[in-house]
């Protein structure tokens, strides 16, 4: 299990030393960019992540919950190993987000509000290496864990099958509802609240860990 920690309950005054003081405890890094049209929140954008992107190490996995993403995607500096997630139910068709992100060096992912049938994401199994499961509704942190997230967690990974693709879980993750999402095989599970909200990070991290295991 990779520990993935959402920088959206971080201090956003303090973002890189926020960042650095968990980098070596973690395996990505997961920042939730929001345009208050796709959801009613704002945080950051590609200006932000790049400055963060030349200052730190690990992978990032960048969660755009914005429309059109095909035109914001190309205007983030990754990485190979980092992946840019774009929302199903986004204004732009799916084929075009995953155009933009392939003239990227990173690789693509998908996501779905926790409405969303599973089932649309299936005809693209085979065009990225993400899944990210919302187990919240997307737009804030801190909110509570929607338990049917484990349901399709385990559906999704009956349908990848032999293909390489990670499944990433995002929302309400803390030391109650973690064992739940890494029994069902999620691969990437996203933390914000449960890691950022707390005075002490790596008790938090090795608290996430201790409940995963
Ligand atoms: C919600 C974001 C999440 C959020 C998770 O829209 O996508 O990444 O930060 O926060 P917690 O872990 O507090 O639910
Ligand atoms: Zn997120």
């Amino acid at each position: 299990m990779k520990l993935s920690p959402s920088l959206l309950s971080a201090d956003f005054g303090r973002l890189l030393e926020e960042a650095l003081s968990v980098q070596p405890l973690v395996d990505c890094f997961h920042w939730d960019v929001m345009d208050g049209h796709f959801v009613p929140n704002l945080t950051f954008g590609p200006p932000v992540v790049n400055a963060l992107r030349t200052r730190l190490d690990l992978a990032f996995d960048i969660h755009l919950m914005i429309d059109r993403p095909a035109v914001y995607a190309p205007q983030f500096d990754v990485r190979p190993g980092d992946t840019l997630l774009f929302h199903l139910e986004s204004s732009d068709r799916p084929e075009d987000a995953l155009e933009a992100i392939a003239s990227t060096d990173a690789a693509a992912g998908i996501t779905l509000r926790p409405g969303t049938p599973l089932e649309s994401v299936f005809p693209y199994l085979d065009d990225v290496s993400m899944v990210l499961v919302m187990s919240v509704e997307p737009g804030f942190g801190g909110q509570a864990f929607m338990p049917d997230a484990v349901d399709r967690i385990l559906a999704l990974r009956e349908h990848i099958g032999s293909r390489n693709v990670e499944i990433s879980v995002d929302g309400g993750i803390n030391s109650q509802t973690i064992r739940s999402v890494v029994e069902a095989g999620v691969d990437v599970v996203v933390a914000g609240s449960a890691i950022f909200g707390l005075p002490d990070r790596s008790e938090a991290i090795a608290a996430l860990r201790r409940a995963a295991a």
